[in-house]
C-alpha cells in the first residue's frame, strides 16, 4: 500500500492534503451502468458473480474518483450462509426464506462456518485488490450482529421497528443471546476472510441500533460489537451504528476507534466529546443530494467545517445515497469535498 492513500492514512490519524471521500451505497441503482447490469441478472446473482461483483463494485470509482471501493455484496449474504435464503424484492425490500424464532428454528442453522459459502465474496475483493490503484483503498463489510438478528427474527425487513427481535429478546433472552452468538462468530469469521483476501479495512453497518432503547442497545447489541472488536485486534474495523453513536461514551467509542455516524449530532459535537484521538466518518444528510449543486457544496463543506482541520475524519454520508439521486449532484459533492480541501491548503 503506497503512502500516498488518504483513506488509510486518515485511518492512522496521520494528516492528509484534503479528506478521502465515499459513500455508504455507492454502487447501486443512482447510477445507468448499475441499472443496465441489473435489467438483467437478479440482484443475488449480481453479488454472487465474481465478475459482475468486482465490476459493479469499480463503476463508482471510476466515474466519480473516490478514495475507497467497497465490495458490492450484502450484509444479507451472512444469513444466507446459515441457512436462511434472502429475496430482494421491488418494495418491501429483503424477505427472508423463513424467520427464527423457536429453539427448533435455531437448530435449524447451518453449523458450518460462514466462510465456507462465501468464497465468491473472497475472490472478488482479491481480484478488486489487484485492479484498484494503490492510493484507493478497499472496504470489506458485514452487518452487526443486532441488525442481522433483526433481519433473522423478523423473517425479512419491517417497516414497524422489527418488533420480533425486540419481544424475542424479552420472552427467551437465553435463545436471544444463542442467535446473537452465533450470527457474531459469523461475523468475526466473514471480517477476517475478507481482510485476509485484500480488504485494507471493513466496516460493521449497524444500520437498526437506534432502533431499541438506549439501555437495550447497552445491554443486548454494544456488547457483540465490543466481541467483534476485540477479535479484530489491530485490523481497521468502522463501526457505524446508525442512530446509536451519540449513545456510546467516549470510553467505548476509544475501544472501537473508528466510528461512522448519522447526521443526527454535527461532527463538531462528536468530535468534542470523543476527543482527537478516534477517526470519525460521515456525516452528511443523504437528502441533501436531492437539492441542487450549490446547496450540496454549500452542506458538504459545513460538514468539513464543522469537523475542522484536525487529521482523523473520512467524508460520508450519513447514511446510504438513496437510487433517485441524480448521478451529477453525487459529483457536484465529490468536487466540493475536493475544492474545500484546496481551499484549507492555501
Ligand atoms: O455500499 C455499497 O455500495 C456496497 C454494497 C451494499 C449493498 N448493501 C448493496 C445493495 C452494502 C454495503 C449494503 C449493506 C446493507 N444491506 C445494509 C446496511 C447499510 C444500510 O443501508 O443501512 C442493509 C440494512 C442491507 C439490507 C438490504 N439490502 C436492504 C434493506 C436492501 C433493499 C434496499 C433497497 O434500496 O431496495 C438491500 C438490497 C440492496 N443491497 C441493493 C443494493 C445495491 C438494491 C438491490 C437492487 O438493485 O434492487
Amino acid at each position: 500500500m503506497s503512502s500516498t492513500n488518504l483513506f488509510m492514512d486518515t485511518l492512522a490519524l496521520k494528516p492528509t492534503p484534503r479528506r478521502p471521500i465515499w459513500v455508504m451505497r455507492q454502487a447501486g441503482r443512482y447510477l445507468p451502468e448499475y441499472r443496465e447490469i441489473r435489467a438483467r441478472y437478479s440482484f443475488r446473482e449480481m453479488v454472487q458473480t465474481v465478475d459482475l461483483a468486482t465490476e459493479v463494485t469499480l463503476q463508482p470509482v471510476r466515474r466519480f474518483g473516490l478514495d475507497a471501493a467497497i465490495i458490492f455484496s450484502d450484509i444479507l449474504v451472512l444469513l444466507e450462509a446459515l441457512g436462511v435464503p434472502y429475496r430482494i424484492t421491488e418494495n418491501k425490500g429483503p424477505v427472508l426464506d423463513r424467520a427464527i424464532r423457536t429453539e427448533d428454528d435455531y437448530a435449524s442453522l447451518s453449523e458450518a462456518p460462514v466462510s465456507d459459502s462465501l468464497g465468491y465474496v473472497y475472490s472478488a475483493l482479491g481480484i478488486l485488490r489487484q485492479e484498484l490503484p494503490t492510493d484507493v483503498a478497499l472496504l470489506g463489510f458485514a452487518g452487526a450482529p443486532w441488525t442481522l438478528a433483526s433481519y433473522l427474527i423478523e423473517g425479512g425487513s419491517s417497516t414497524t421497528g422489527f418488533p420480533a427481535i425486540r419481544a424475542l429478546l424479552e420472552t427467551n433472552p437465553a435463545l436471544f443471546g444463542k442467535i446473537m452468538d452465533r450470527i457474531t462468530e459469523g461475523v468475526i469469521d466473514h471480517l477476517k476472510n475478507q481482510l485476509a483476501s485484500g480488504a485494507d479495512a471493513v466496516q460493521v453497518f449497524d444500520s437498526w441500533a437506534g432502533m431499541p432503547t438506549r439501555d437495550v442497545f447497552r445491554q443486548a447489541a454494544r456488547p457483540y460489537l465490543q466481541r467483534i472488536a476485540d477479535a479484530l485486534d489491530g485490523e481497521y474495523v468502522i463501526f457505524y451504528p446508525k442512530g446509536a453513536g451519540h449513545w456510546l461514551t467516549k470510553e467505548e467509542v476509544h475501544q472501537f476507534g473508528i466510528l461512522g455516524v448519522d447526521w443526527t449530532h454535527s461532527l463538531g459535537y462528536y468530535r468534542e466529546h470523543f476527543g482527537p484521538d478516534v477517526v470519525l466518518q460521515g456525516n452528511l444528510d443523504p437528502a441533501i443530494l436531492m437539492t441542487d449543486a450549490q446547496t450540496i457544496r454549500q452542506e458538504a463543506w459545513a460538514v468539513l467545517d464543522s469537523h475542522g482541520p484536525a487529521p482523523g475524519h473520512i467524508f460520508n454520508l450519513g447514511h446510504g445515497i438513496t437510487p433517485d439521486v441524480p448521478t451529477d449532484h453525487m459529483m457536484a459533492l465529490v468536487d466540493a469535498v475536493h475544492e474545500h480541501s484546496m481551499e484549507t491548503l492555501q
